[in-house]
């Protein structure tokens, strides 16, 4: 089965699951494993690599760099901008810095890692003076709240923005009471970092008695339900045999019996809670 796309405002088709890199690039004894992870995630149709000039201090945007050599043209690149970095000039040279590291001359899809200090406009028009020169095909946004979201609608140029990534799993349900319907309502696809709460959420009884009765990893179970609704993961693997998990996630088709399981053990939220980040 090939991996579902899911569609962009700007048109752009993306794989409904990609790969992260954060703690990739720490240790140049893992390098190789790390490159050959992300490229095996390639093969597998995981073509959306999701990256960070925070990342190892630029580092993890080296290891993908390596990875897509000479395969540029079948990924769809993700990177972020500090908030620190992301005045008019500083988001046009962090993106310059960016792209060398990665060796290539377009990032697909340029955030803003978090809200920092500089009003969202400048950020907008830095963005929007990116994709004219043709460094950047699109932009988006990261660890946005509601308010965030509104704040940005109603900036100029706003509505330019592609997506919202923030943190969502099974223990990390908020975003379903308020920032998922408003992205929803508003067309904005969703994200979702750390989908496998970077490995803690695995051991998890509930989850793995419902692995257990689909014949499936508690992995796979977590990334499916991230994905039942639309949203968008981009689960960062190291070792093979995880990618090659994660990649059977698109496999997983939890029945009402399944989803009524993690519901109980993972109740959804009931009121309005501070969005979380890792
Ligand atoms: N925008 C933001 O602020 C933000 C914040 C956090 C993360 N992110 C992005 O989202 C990506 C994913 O989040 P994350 O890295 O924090 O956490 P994650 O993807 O939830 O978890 C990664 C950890 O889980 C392990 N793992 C992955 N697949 C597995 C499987 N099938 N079975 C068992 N273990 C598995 C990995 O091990 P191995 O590496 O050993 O294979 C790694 O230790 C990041 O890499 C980054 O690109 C963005």
């Amino acid at each position: 089965m090939s991996v579902p796309t899911t569609l962009l405002p700007c048109g752009a088709a993306v794989p409904v699951l990609g790969q992260g890199t954060w703690y990739m690039g720490e240790d140049r004894r893992r390098r190789a494993a790390e490159v050959a992870a992300l490229r095996l995630g390639l093969d597998l149709g995981l073509t959306l690599i999701d990256t960070a000039e925070m990342y190892a201090d630029g580092g993890a945007e080296e290891v993908v760099g390596e990875a897509i050599a000479g395969r540029r043209d079948g990924v769809f690149l993700v990177s972020k901008v500090l908030p620190h970095n992301a005045s008019r000039r500083g988001t046009v040279a962090a993106c310059e810095r960016s792209l060398r590291r990665l060796g290539t001359d377009r990032i697909d899809l340029y955030l803003l890692h978090w809200r920092g200090g500089t009003p969202f406009a400048e950020t907008v028009e830095a963005f929007e003076a990116l994709m004219r020169d043709g460094k950047i095909g699109s932009w988006g946004v990261s660890n946005l709240d509601p308010a965030d979201m509104e704040e940005l609608a109603d900036t100029p140029g706003g509505d330019g923005v592609q997506t919202n990534q923030v943190l969502y799993n099974l223990t990390r349900r908020g975003i379903e009471y308020d920032l998922l319907p408003l992205c929803r309502q508003r067309g904005v696809p969703v994200m979702a970092y750390s989908p496998v709460e970077q490995g803690r959420l695995l051991h998890h009884p509930a989850l793995r008695r419902v692995a257990d009765r689909l014949g499936a990893t508690p992995a796979r179970v977590a990334l499916a339900w991230v994905l039942r609704g639309g949203v968008i993961a981009i689960p960062k693997a190291s070792a093979p045999e995880h990618v090659r998990d994660n990649r059977a996630a698109l496999d997983v088709r939890l029945d009402d019996a399944a989803l009524a399981e993690l519901d109980r053990a993972f109740p959804p939220p009931t009121r309005p809670r501070p969005l979380e980040m890792l």
